[in-house]
């Protein structure tokens, strides 16, 4: 089986991911934070040790201000509905992800907020100036994803940091398809929230993800519950990262998560991203050359992550997905990819189309027996 679906969870796992799981399970999965046994001590430990790599990953110099979430949704609406106010306006793109343009038109449509889409241009691509003309007085927030799910655009998120800053407003990233590939680091890219997902390129399980908030960023907390610690209070904590974790949180999945992220340091980020980028290279001039196949996103040697999003004439894309996988025993992602204004910003909202993310573990081999396969069914 070739497996070419990465952007949407990555597979496989690196083995110490499973093992390390495993061992939670078997040998200490008590309850973290809610105890000084030692049991509950060493659970404990695995949260702090994940929190640190995360924060050492994304430039965060104390750990506490990243709160763990069980996927990058959750963290997107903490923030989201955390910060805005009455009368703010919010800025944000055309090639946003459900999970940051649902929260969004959710509160517009309740009145709370103002928001302004800035439109990427007909091949995905994406010109941080254009957002300057839509500033205005009460601009909170400027909302914006890292990389397309869609089309791959890798996005200027440090020249919008930096235009967010001329300003003074605060910049939201959503890192689902860059965190653990493509350099992050919240200061210098005057990140003020950033939201990742565990089981996409940091190689975790599902149900793990996490916000940073910069220090000076207060969110309203998305849930209350018991935290562990000031139970004697009837509100959440003031401390991090308490304040914004309601609840018994996800041992076995962070666990699973640290490993991974160990994955990537002992890797190399550099290393995974040559190999990706080097693959998508070769899928997107192979993909290119096929009779009948119009491939989508920003032209090759443009910023992009590695995801290749394409037609093929005559074919609706759910059945080049149904033929590739019953016929050629291949992975890919059909439809509207939950990012239905990024089909209509490049044209493809009446067809969807086929999409390729490729992961660490895929090889050159596996490219070239979907271009086999493709080539096959545009005969
Ligand atoms: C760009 C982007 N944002 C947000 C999400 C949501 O991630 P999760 O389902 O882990 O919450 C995804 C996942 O597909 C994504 O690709």
């Amino acid at each position: 089986m070739i497996y070419l679906d990465n952007a949407a969870s990555s597979f496989p796992k690196p083995p110490d991911v499973i093992t390390a799981m495993e061992t939670v399970m078997r040998e200490y999965a008590a309850n973290p934070g809610r105890g000084t046994h030692q049991l509950s001590m060493k659970a404990s430990r695995v949260l702090f040790e994940a929190r640190s790599k995360a924060a050492k990953l994304f430039g965060v110099k104390n750990c506490d201000n990243i709160a763990f979430t069980k996927n990058a949704t959750e963290a997107l609406n903490l923030a989201i509905h955390g910060l805005l106010k009455p009368g703010d306006h919010v800025i944000t793109s055309s090639l946003e992800h459900n999970s940051v343009r649902r929260p969004l038109e959710f509160l517009r449509q309740q009145g709370v907020i103002e928001l302004t889409y800035i439109q990427a241009d007909e091949r995905g691509r994406f010109h941080a100036e254009s957002i300057r003309p839509a500033i205005r007085e009460n601009t909170r927030l400027i909302a914006m994803t890292h990389g397309s799910n869609l089309t791959g655009t890798l996005m200027p998120i440090a020249e919008i940091g930096q235009i967010a800053k001329e300003h003074g407003i605060l910049l939201l990233v959503d890192a689902c398809q860059t965190a653990g590939v493509y350099p992050i680091d919240v200061e210098a890219m005057n990140i003020s929230l950033l939201a990742f997902t565990g089981h996409k390129s940091l190689y975790g399980p599902q149900g793990t993800g996490g916000l940073y908030i910069h220090p000076d960023v207060e969110l309203v907390p998305l849930m209350q519950g018991g935290s562990g610690g000031y139970s004697e209070l009837i509100e959440m904590p003031p401390t991090r990262p308490d304040r914004y974790e309601a609840g018994t949180p996800n041992t076995v999945g962070f666990a699973g998560l640290l490993a991974g992220l160990n994955f990537i340091e002992a890797t190399g980020r550099e290393t995974i991203r040559e190999h990706e980028e080097a693959l998508t290279t070769r899928l997107h001039q192979g993909l290119r050359e096929i009779a009948g196949v119009t491939v989508y996103g920003p032209p090759l040697g443009e910023p992009r992550v590695p995801i290749v999003s394409f037609t093929v004439e005559g074919f609706e894309s759910h059945e080049i997905g149904f033929i590739l996988d019953k016929n050629y025993n291949i992975c890919v992602r059909t439809g509207l990819h939950c990012a239905p204004l990024a089909h209509e910003t490049v044209g493809s909202i009446e067809h969807g189309l086929v999409r390729v993310s490729i992961g660490f573990f895929n090889t050159e081999a596996e490219i070239e027996a979907l271009l086999e396969a493709v080539r096959d069914i545009a005969m």
